[in-house]
């Protein structure tokens, strides 16, 4: 074994975090787990993992769901192709294995959601098969720890990253070793500033010797997201809401409020909401502005409440949907502030 997987693994005996989703062997669970970890921290996604396992304790409870019920047991987790994903594979699995998912990487790879990453993690933690998991945190400790300097999104130096990963993967406990390099990344060798007094492979780190940890690993600057201008509408009729299914790729298949292009003054509103969705509404009131910040845009958005005529029909697209059935929507965080508006009423 390599003497840094050794150093590693005699830490995480000792340090490795408690979560419901280690010290099991059930590939169903191992993949529910990583989906949900995906872009999300451990903190935020402990309760959801609970409550979807208790909903679909295995792969065919899963795969027998409606799309719209797995959407909204993620709702507020934020990234929901994740969950579209996962369905969709564990309808993948009942077709051509069974409902077991396979151990072997590459057919993991062909199942609909699985990636590298996740293919690593569902093969080593749930099957012991020694192959390595590269994600953010892996990347981190990897170039820190053999002085990989350069731009860690380019290929020549992520190559060498999944190179040295996949050497240090020993032929015992991959999946408490891969776990291991994320905790490590989690708690110890986090970005920015790493906690290095306390890091088990200190010893063996380049970037420790070197002294430059904290600018490793290099990342080309992020741009920055664009800011997006709405006008959101909380539009009643009766004890009616106005919604829509979005079919755009954000945010696919989660309900939201009519939204309309750019900041519209309140003067402008009865005649944007008569040529673009064909209501006449009446009275308008003004709620203020709400921000939204996804990964690559932010959304800023002016809110509005209007009342149209009770048995009013909803424009092609759109539903008027009763205020009690909301709930049972799957609306995304975004339209937090809009919700809020609708206990007004
Ligand atoms: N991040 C991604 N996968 C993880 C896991 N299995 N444990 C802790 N953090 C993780």
């Amino acid at each position: 074994m390599h003497p840094v997987t050794a150093a590693l693994l005699t830490w995480y005996d000792r340090n490795a975090r408690v979560l419901p989703w280690r010290g099991i062997h059930n590939p169903y669970r191992t993949w529910v787990s990583e989906a949900m970890l995906q872009q999300t921290r451990v903190e935020t996604v402990l309760s959801y993992y609970d409550r979807f396992l208790a909903r679909f304790p295995d792969l065919p409870s899963l795969a027998a769901a409606e799309e719209a019920d797995v959407l909204k047991l993620w709702e507020g987790l934020g990234y929901y192709s994740r969950a579209r994903n996962l369905w969709n594979g564990a309808r993948m699995v009942m077709q051509q294995y069974g409902g077991s998912l396979p151990s072997d990487p590459d057919q993991l790879l062909a199942i609909c959601g699985i990636g590298p990453y996740m293919a690593g993690a569902i093969a080593s933690i749930a099957f012991d098969i020694p192959v390595p998991a590269v994600d953010g945190n892996v990347i981190r400790v990897v170039s820190r720890l053999f002085g990989i300097r350069g731009d860690a999104s380019a290929p020549a130096a992520r190559r060498e990253i999944e190179f040295r990963a996949a050497a240090l993967v020993p032929p015992e406990r991959p999946g408490d070793h891969n776990q291991a390099v994320m905790d490590l990344g989690a708690t110890v060798c986090v970005p920015g500033t790493p906690d290095c007094d306390r890091c088990p492979l200190s010893a063996f780190c380049d970037a420790y010797a070197r002294g430059d940890a904290a600018d490793l690993p290099l990342m080309p600057k992020a741009r920055k997201p664009k800011t997006i201008p709405w006008t959101v509408l909380v539009i009643r009729s009766g004890s009616r809401f106005l919604l829509r299914m979005r079919t755009e790729k954000l945010l696919q298949g989660l309900w939201c409020f009519p939204m309309l292009e750019g900041h519209l003054s309140p003067e402008d509103l009865h005649s944007a909401v008569h040529s673009k969705l064909h209501l006449s509404a009446g009275a308008v009131q003004d709620h203020g502005i709400a921000r939204h910040v996804f990964t690559h845009q932010v959304w800023d958005m002016s809110l509005f409440s209007l009342e149209a005529p009770s048995e009013t029909a909803a424009p092609a697209g759109y539903e008027f949907v009763e205020i009690n059935e909301i709930k049972n929507r799957a609306l995304p965080t975004a339209m937090k502030a809009a919700v809020r508006v609708l206990q007004l009423f």
